[in-house]
């Protein structure tokens, strides 16, 4: 099976006080979180402008914790030494930022990094079938990227099934995320279709029982739901 079975609940940090990234760090770690999703966007493939390198080089200290970046930049090749150095382990490539999405993924694993995917609403699965054997992880967007607290595109749930096919044709494990919306009431047709790397914000950081209900309340809902299946 090349798809990664376990759940894992990564949060994103977007929604943080950035007065009090640290603490939220630390929370997060508490909280029982399996990694941590920096967003970084540089206001030009996205509209808006959140973290550099040192940002999250200052907290690498503060958690065990996996760091994951985000990349919706329009020039990756040139930060991917950067964010690792800043202490990612897993770079996420948008297909469509870059012209050469082969070499630069090919460049991120050469960097030591383990190497993601992000595919927009509107790009279909089609476009990454020549680099799947570069892959550690397709990353589903379900909304559009660039601000936190948007609806779910439900209908992305299908691309999950294709990205799980498509992981499904070769060896090596193959992990399935989605990003955007992901909440207690959205989960489960994320998990049903597939995905298993579940990134949420609001619904973690707004969650009025805290962050360690927030987190146990998605994984035990994706766990039912996969439970259901039988797989
Ligand atoms: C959107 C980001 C998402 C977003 C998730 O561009 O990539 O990670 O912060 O936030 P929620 O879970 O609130 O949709």
């Amino acid at each position: 099976m090349a798809v990664k079975q376990d759940i894992s609940i990564i949060p994103s940090v977007l929604p943080v006080d950035f007065s009090q990234l640290g603490n939220a760090i630390v929370d997060l770690d508490k909280a029982g979180v399996d990694r941590i999703q920096w967003d970084v966007m540089d206001g030009v493939f996205v509209p808006n402008l959140t973290f550099g390198p040192d940002v999250i080089a200052s907290t690498r200290s503060l958690t065990s914790l996996g760091f994951e970046a985000h990349l919706m930049i329009v020039e990756p090749d040139a930060f991917i030494e950067k964010y690792i150095a800043a202490g990612c382990e897993l770079l996420i490539i948008h297909a469509e930022s870059t012209r050469h999405l082969h070499r630069t993924l090919s460049k991120v694993k050469e960097s030591g990094a383990r190497a993601g995917v992000a595919l927009n609403p509107a790009t279909p699965i089609e476009s990454i079938e020549n680099v799947v054997d570069l892959l550690d992880m397709i990353l589903v967007m379900t909304v559009n990227p660039g601000f936190g607290g948007q609806a779910y595109i439900s209908s992305m749930e299908k691309k999950v099934v294709q990205a799980c096919e498509l992981a499904r044709s070769v060896a090596h494990e193959i992990e399935i995320e989605v990003d955007g919306g992901i909440s207690a009431t959205t989960v489960a047709g994320a998990a049903a279709a597939g995905a298993r790397a579940l990134v949420a914000g609001s619904a973690l950081f707004r969650h009025p029982e805290g962050l360690e209900a927030a987190v146990t309340e998605i994984r035990s809902i994706a766990a039912a739901t996969i439970a259901l299946q039988g797989n």
